[in-house]
């Protein structure tokens, strides 16, 4: 496995790997859901390369950006044995050139959900993934479902820069106990951990719901707020019943949606989300899976 900083060296190994090339892109802090990803590319691509960039431009003002958490031995030491072929872990000034002026805007697709609850994020996250799909040049770009606005603006953003890439999504690898995988988990307490699983109990309650009948969205919502209001430490920034495509909020009968929700837990804030009504292909992943 290759690693390397500047653009001019990527430029160079990329041009060497065996097609079609699949990447992975990550802000670090590694577990077994950017592993999946890696596996997955790894079973249908020649060559398998991934970034490590915590990205400035997609955290806002109060976010972690300082304390999010780093540990590039442990990272690199995933991805070889995950088989990636490339990595690169550039600093600010190489993605972020001096005096740059450009941004990637996705419109509707960005509002609402975690777009409202941080202003800019998709702008960040939209940016430095065009980025990223020019410098590698991939054939596929791998993300998780776990980030489900986020993989729905990153496909509406290549789709409309004539980006030739395939973007695809991959399930949402999980702990025993249902609580998603995620590299902002390492700032919760034992207690706030055991308060975290009331995410996955509050989609798994609504989606049960759905199951035996129950095809009303606001119904479904309140099963959600009313799960969640059983956890006292859990502060719901929103819930949401929502088309999984356009992302819009859906009020009356729900055919297929995407069941979301932002809770707060402490200081750390954790997302989560299942699809209902789903064809099928799409389950569900366990973190030793
Ligand atoms: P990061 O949070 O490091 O996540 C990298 C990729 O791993 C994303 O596509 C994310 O959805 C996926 N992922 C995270 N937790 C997962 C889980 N439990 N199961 C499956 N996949 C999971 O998302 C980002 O970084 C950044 O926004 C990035 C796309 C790299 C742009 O900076």
């Amino acid at each position: 496995m290759k690693v390397v900083r500047r653009l001019e060296e990527l430029r160079v190994l990329r041009a060497g790997l065996a097609e079609p090339l699949g990447l992975v892109p990550t802000m670090g802090y590694l577990h077994a859901g950017h592993a999946s990803l890696v596996r997955r590319a790894r079973a249908e691509c020649a060559s398998v390369a991934a970034s490590i960039f915590v990205n400035p431009t997609q955290f806002g003002l109060r976010e972690d950006l300082a304390a999010y958490p780093r540990d590039l031995p442990r990272d690199l030491a995933l991805l070889a044995a995950a088989g990636v072929d490339l990595v690169w872990t550039p600093e600010v000034e190489d993605v972020y050139p001096a005096g740059d002026q450009t941004w990637v805007t996705v419109e509707g697709v960005s509002r609402g959900l975690e777009g409202d609850r941080r202003p800019g994020h998709f702008r960040g996250v939209a940016t430095v993934v065009a980025k990223l799909l020019h410098a590698f040049q991939p054939q596929r770009a791998y993300f998780g479902q776990k980030d489900a606005q986020q993989a729905v603006v990153i496909r509406r953003m290549a789709r409309d820069l004539l980006i030739p890439v395939e973007i695809v999504v991959c399930p949402t690898v999980r702990e025993d106990d249902g609580l998603a995988l995620s590299s902002r988990n390492s700032y919760l307490s034992a207690e706030e951990r055991r308060a975290a699983t009331v995410l996955y109990r509050t989609l798994s309650a609504a989606s049960e719901a759905f199951g035996t009948g129950e095809r009303d969205a606001e119904p479904l919502r309140q099963i959600m707020r009313a799960a969640l209001s059983g956890e006292p430490l859990a502060h719901p920034h929103y819930v949401s019943v929502a088309d999984p495509e356009t992302l819009e909020e859906l009020q009356g009968e729900v055919v297929q949606a995407l069941l979301s929700m932002a809770v707060r837990i402490g200081a750390t804030t954790l997302i989560d989300n299942v699809v209902v009504g789903a064809q099928e292909g799409e389950e569900q992943v366990r973190a030793d899976g």
